[in-house]
């Protein structure tokens, strides 16, 4: 297997493309899902937040590297039809392995937050695994904070971090976010 750094090195940037998920996407998500997670989504799940995707309600992305799926992550977007009250909730990301610590989970990130301000929310918010230090260090760097716990959120038997992050209209936020990811 190659280094990160050397895989980081053989990057072109532009064999590298932001996209929205896709049915025909799935069967590759599906080989990333299964091997992130102990409970993975299913197909049906993932086709079922496809068919919903809008962009003031449900907005899941890919990253691809040529023509094969590397990452994917989404949002659900909720509140009320006036922007001031909406709030956006991560509800996947997930990078395949050989390809992590390249900077995929903050492209992702940086893209999901770029639409989540463009659509008006004012804050945005996720779980994650207790356990998931290199994940909450990522969301860190986006300005998360952790704000509760949820026991035995996973499983029945692991919980959850609650992280939240506020005020991401205000200019500063977007100033932040433009300044991360300077790779891939
Ligand atoms: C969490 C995940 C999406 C991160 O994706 P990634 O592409 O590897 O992350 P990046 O390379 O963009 O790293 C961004 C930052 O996250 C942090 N980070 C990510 N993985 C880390 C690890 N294993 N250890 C420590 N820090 C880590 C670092 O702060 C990193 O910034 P740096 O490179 O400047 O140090 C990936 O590890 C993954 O798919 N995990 C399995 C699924 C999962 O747990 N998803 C989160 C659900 S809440």
């Amino acid at each position: 297997m190659k280094l990160a750094s050397e895989m980081c090195e053989a990057l072109d940037p532009g064999e590298i493309s932001v996209e929205p998920m896709r049915k025909r996407h799935v069967t590759q998500i599906m080989a990333i899902e299964q091997q992130s997670y102990p409970r993975p989504w299913t197909r049906g799940v993932f086709e079922s937040e496809i068919a919903q995707i809008h962009p003031e309600s449900r907005w899941y992305l890919v990253v691809r590297h040529r023509r094969r799926v590397v990452a994917y992550a989404g949002v659900w977007i909720t509140g009320g039809s006036a922007p001031s009250s909406r709030e956006a909730h991560i509800t996947n990301i997930a990078v395949d392995p050989v390809w992590r610590r390249l900077g995929f989970g903050e492209l992702l990130l940086r893209h999901l937050a770029e639409h989540v301000i463009s659509v008006g929310c004012e804050a945005w918010t996720l779980e994650v695994r207790a356990s998931s230090t290199g994940a909450q260090a990522m969301y860190a760097k986006f300005g998360f904070v952790p704000a509760g716990v949820r026991r035995n959120y996973y499983e029945n038997s692991t919980d959850a971090i609650v992280m939240w992050c506020h005020d991401i209209q205000d200019p500063e936020y977007a100033i932040r976010i433009s300044q991360l990811g300077a790779h891939p």
